[in-house]
């Protein structure tokens, strides 16, 4: 077939921000049919940019993205946004909605709890630091991230072993901690070895699912450690979801269908 003959690709929308929307980015490339927009927040200076064309910053809300969707044609999305994104997921629905565009939510499982876990669930960082000192932790490995840590700066009578990706700046005053600087995954022996060294009662982290960061709880389970677990913000339950890139493509593959 000449290429005038060929089908115009349809526009795609990805709002992104996550390893999962560039892992999808990047096979939607290889993909027959359609032209990716990756929508950014712009949070990151100079972000590493996917496969595909890419937009930085906010929409202006749902009549916005509404507004966008109509302008740019867009004939899909998929909200691959942070599970702690706690507003984009629902201005999507309600922009797809009122647009009339398909929408997609994909979504790293978020963990369950086993036999033998002691979990605190909590909602926010600030009911966190409380539950710290109800259930009488003293020994804290803080696996959150460098935003959050004052919430937990002027919690008393706990020592913090306090784990980041990179040093924060400026270094908030903890008045009992140790600082530890590194990146995962993180294998099962090294995060046991890491609870026992330091006689770790009780982590924090926030449930993001995943396997890099896993090995923590399963040693947690094994030693009775609690767990203080900030649990995702809701999202609307009407919006059909994947688990996995694969499964949105075939979501994609549908769509192509029908
Ligand atoms: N929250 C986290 O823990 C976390 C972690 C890693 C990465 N991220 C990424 O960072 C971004 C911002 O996070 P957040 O917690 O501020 O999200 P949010 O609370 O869901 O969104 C706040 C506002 O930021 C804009 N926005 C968010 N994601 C966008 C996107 N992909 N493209 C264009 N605009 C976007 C929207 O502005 P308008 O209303 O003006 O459209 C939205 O109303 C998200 O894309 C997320 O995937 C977040």
């Amino acid at each position: 077939m000449s290429d005038l003959l060929q089908p115009m690709p349809a526009n795609l929308l990805i709002l992104g921000g996550t390893t999962e929307a560039y892992d999808l980015a990047d096979r939607l490339a290889e993909h027959d049919g359609w032209h990716v927009i990756n929508s950014l927040a712009g949070r990151t200076a100079n972000p590493r940019l996917p496969a595909g064309e890419t937009r930085i910053g906010g929409f202006g809300g749902i009549e916005g993205l509404a507004r966008y969707l109509g302008e740019c044609a867009i004939r899909a999305v998929i909200d691959v946004t942070h599970p702690f994104a706690a507003r984009m997921g629902w201005n999507a629905a309600e922009a797809c909605r009122l647009a009339g565009v398909p929408l997609l939510r994909l979504e790293r499982p978020a963990w369950q709890p086993e036999p033998g876990d002691v979990w605190v669930p909590v909602e926010t960082w600030a009911d966190a630091a409380e539950a710290l000192s109800q259930i009488g932790a003293r020994r804290v490995l803080l696996a959150v991230g460098r935003q959050e840590l004052a919430h937990f700066s002027g919690v008393e009578n706990i020592w913090f072993l306090i784990r980041l990706v990179t040093p924060p700046e400026p270094k908030p005053n903890f008045p009992a901690a140790e600082w530890l600087y590194s990146r995962g995954p993180f294998a099962l022996d090294d995060e046991r070895a890491l609870l026992d060294t330091w006689a770790i009662d009780t982590i924090v982290c926030k449930n993001s699912g995943g396997e890099a960061t896993s090995a923590k709880l399963i040693a947690a389970r094994e030693r009775g450690i609690r767990v203080v677990m900030l649990q995702r913000p809701a999202r609307p339950a009407e919006v059909t979801r994947a688990a996995t890139v694969d499964e949105a493509l075939s979501w994609i593959d549908d769509l192509n269908a029908g």
